[in-house]
C-alpha cells in the first residue's frame, strides 16, 4: 500500500513514555474505592469487582521473569485518533514481560468476540499502523456485549486462543460493559482479566480520575484548524455567516473546546440552553441579534458553532420528540397513508408541540418524521441543525427588516464537522497518551487484576511526567434508567457550567461576538517547539487551573 511522507516519517515517531515505565514497574495499592454514587445497589450488582483500591506503578529494583500471556484486544464504537497505539502499547508491553506472549485482535468490534472473528496481531502488523489514525487495523463496531449468551460464547474463543485477559477499548458504555464481563468472569472464575481504555473524540469520558478520553485532542485540534481557516476566508470575503455543526453526541464538549481554540462569533452549548430552559427561538434571536449587531459595525459576516446534540438539549423540542415518537408509533399506517402528512402531525400534537411543529422549517419539520432508528426513536444526529438555526435566523432577520431594523444581507453556508477528525495522524498528545494507555494496559494484567481502566494522570505536564496506573470502573459508575429500567452505568460527563473552560468562554464571548477575535490554530503540527506541537487542549489546561 501507498504511503504519504507523512505516514512513514510517523511511523518512526516513538512515543514518549511516562518515565516510570520505562523501567520494569511493580504496582501499589491505594484506598479502597466506592462508586460516585448509589453505592449500595453498585455493590451488589459487582460483588467481586466493587471497592477495589485504586492502583498506581512504582518502579521495581527486583523485577522477576515473566511469563509469556496471551491477550485478546477489542476496539469499540466510534473511530478515535490514537486507537492503533494503544495497541502499539499493550503490544510491546506483553511482548516485554515475555516474548513469546502473543496479541489477538478480534474484528469489527465487540462482535468479532462473540462471533469468533480475530486476527494475530504480529510485530510486522503493529509496525505498520503506529502512529496512524483510524481503527482499520481491526476495525471496530457497535455490538454491545452484554449478554450472559454473548458473554460464554466470547469465552469459548478465549479459552480456545488461551487468552487471559481482554482489553476493551471504547466509551462509556463499552466500559461499562467492560466492567459487567470482569464481574461475571471473576464470577465463574474464567480465569479471564478485562481491562478497560478510555476512548472516544466526544471528551464526555471523564471524571475525578480519568481526566480526558483519547481522541479529543487531536480531533478538536483538527476541527479547530478548519474553522480556523473558514473564519480567515470569511474575514477577507466578508460576505458569509457559517454555520458549523460539530460531532459530539450529547455533550458541547467539542464544541467548548473548539470555541476556546478560534474565538467564533456564536457558540451554542448545549447544556447552557438546558440549564436556562431555552427555547429553539431564544437562540434564534440571539443569533439574529448578533448578525443585526455586526452588520450596524459594518460587518456582514461571522462564525456560528453548534454542537451536534442541541436539538436534544432544548427542552421543548425533547418533549415535541417524546410525543412525536409516541404519536407515530401508534399510528404508522394512518400517518402513512396521510395525503398531508405536516398537517396530519399538527392535527395529532398537544396544542404546544402542534405549535413548535408547524413553526418549524419544512425539511425539519419531514426529517422529524422520518428518520428514525431501530428503536423508533427519532436519529436526532440526522437533522441539519446547522441548517434549522440557519433558516430561522434568516427568517427572524425578515422580521427584523419589516420593523426597519435591519438592512443587511444574510448569505449564510453550512458545514458539519466530524469524521473528519476521528481518524487524523493522532497528535504527539494522543499518540503518547495511547501508547502509554496500552502500555500501562499491560502491566495492569501483569499485576493480575480485573475491572480496571487503564489511566494516565498529571497531563498537563509533559508526557514523560504523565502518571499511570488503573481505576476500578466501578468507581466511576451510578444507577440510571436506560430503556425503562435502572441499570449499573459509567456517569457521562457533560460541560460543567461551573467549570473553568465554560467560565472563560462565557466571559469573553459577548466580545467575540462583535469583534473579530478569531484565533487561527492552522494544522496539527508533529514536529518542531514542544509548545507548538505538544499542547494539551484548553478544555484540560483550564481544568487544571488551581490543581
Ligand atoms: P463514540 O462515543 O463511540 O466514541 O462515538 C462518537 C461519535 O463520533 C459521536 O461523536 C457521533 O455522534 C457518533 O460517534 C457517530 O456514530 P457513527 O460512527 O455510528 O455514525
Amino acid at each position: 500500500m501507498k504511503q504519504s511522507v507523512l505516514q512513514k516519517a510517523r511511523m518512526a515517531y516513538q512515543p514518549k513514555l511516562p518515565i516510570v515505565m520505562t523501567h520494569p514497574v511493580k504496582v501499589v495499592e491505594g484506598q479502597p474505592t466506592q462508586s460516585v454514587a448509589d453505592q449500595e445497589d453498585i455493590k451488589k450488582l459487582f460483588p467481586n469487582t466493587y471497592g477495589l483500591p485504586e492502583l498506581r506503578f512504582e518502579r521495581n529494583p527486583n523485577p522477576t521473569t515473566g511469563r509469556p500471556i496471551n491477550v485478546g484486544v477489542i476496539l469499540s464504537g466510534g473511530q478515535a485518533p490514537g486507537g492503533h497505539n494503544v495497541i502499539c502499547g499493550l503490544f510491546d508491553g506483553i511482548k516485554k514481560i515475555h516474548r513469546d506472549s502473543r496479541l489477538y485482535g478480534f474484528l469489527m468490534g465487540p462482535g468479532g468476540l462473540v462471533d469468533h472473528k480475530y486476527k494475530e496481531i504480529t510485530a510486522d502488523l503493529v509496525n505498520e499502523y503506529r502512529n496512524t489514525g483510524g481503527f482499520d487495523m481491526i476495525g471496530s463496531g457497535r455490538t454491545k456485549l452484554e449478554t450472559k449468551d454473548q458473554f460464554d460464547k466470547g469465552l469459548e474463543i478465549l479459552r480456545e486462543l488461551n487468552i487471559s485477559a481482554l482489553v476493551i477499548i471504547g466509551g462509556d458504555d463499552s466500559n461499562t460493559n467492560a466492567a459487567i464481563l470482569a464481574e461475571y468472569y471473576k464470577t465463574i472464575n474464567a480465569g479471564v482479566q478485562v481491562i478497560g481504555c478510555p476512548k472516544t473524540i466526544d471528551g464526555d469520558l471523564k471524571n475525578e480520575v480519568i481526566e480526558a478520553s483519547f481522541g479529543f485532542d487531536t480531533a478538536t485540534k483538527t476541527y479547530s484548524e478548519v474553522i480556523g481557516n473558514i473564519q480567515r476566508d470569511c474575514l477577507s470575503a466578508k460576505k458569509y455567516w457559517h454555520f458549523m455543526k460539530l460531532m459530539g453526541r450529547s455533550a458541547s464538549h467539542i464544541a467548548l473546546e473548539c470555541a476556546l481554540q478560534t474565538q467564533p462569533n456564536v457558540a451554542i452549548i448545549s447544556e447552557e440552553v438546558e440549564e436556562k430552559n431555552q427555547t429553539l427561538q431564544d437562540i434564534v434571536n440571539y443569533i439574529a441579534d448578533i448578525v443585526v449587531a455586526r452588520q450596524e459595525k459594518g460587518c456582514g459576516y461571522g462564525t456560528v458553532l453548534v454542537p451536534e446534540g442541541l436539538i436534544e438539549f432544548i427542552p421543548a423540542m425533547k418533549k415535541l420528540i417524546a410525543e412525536l415518537n409516541e404519536m407515530l408509533a401508534h399510528n404508522s399506517a394512518e400517518f402513512a397513508a396521510a395525503a398531508d402528512q405536516r398537517q396530519y402531525v399538527i392535527d395529532h400534537l398537544d396544542a404546544e408541540n402542534a405549535k413548535i411543529y408547524a413553526s418549524l422549517p419544512l425539511g425539519v419539520a419531514r426529517q422529524l418524521t422520518l428518520d428514525r432508528d431501530p428503536h423508533g426513536n427519532v436519529q436526532v444526529s440526522l437533522i441539519e441543525t446547522e441548517k434549522l438555526l440557519s433558516e430561522m435566523v434568516a427568517r427572524r432577520l425578515e422580521e427584523l427588516r419589516a420593523e426597519g431594523k435591519y438592512a443587511g444581507k444574510f448569505a449564510a453556508m453550512h458545514h458539519f464537522f466530524g469524521y473528519e477528525g476521528r481518524c487524523a495522524f493522532p497528535s504527539n498528545f494522543d499518540a503518547d497518551y495511547c501508547y502509554g494507555l496500552g502500555f500501562t494496559a499491560s502491566c495492569l494484567i501483569n499485576a493480575g487484576v480485573t475491572g480496571y481502566m487503564s489511566s494516565m494522570r498529571n497531563l498537563t505536564k509533559a508526557s514523560v511526567q504523565w502518571l499511570p496506573g488503573g481505576i476500578p470502573i466501578t468507581m466511576m459508575m451510578n444507577m440510571e434508567r436506560r430503556h425503562g429500567a435502572m441499570k449499573p452505568v459509567i456517569q457521562k460527563a457533560l460541560v460543567d457550567l461551573k467549570g473553568n473552560a465554560f467560565r472563560y468562554f462565557a466571559s469573553k464571548r459577548d466580545s467575540w461576538a462583535v469583534n473579530d477575535s478569531y484565533v487561527y490554530p492552522g494544522p496539527v503540527q508533529y514536529y518542531g517547539p514542544a509548545e507548538v506541537c505538544d499542547q494539551p487542549t484548553l478544555t484540560l489546561q483550564y481544568e487544571h487551573i488551581g490543581k
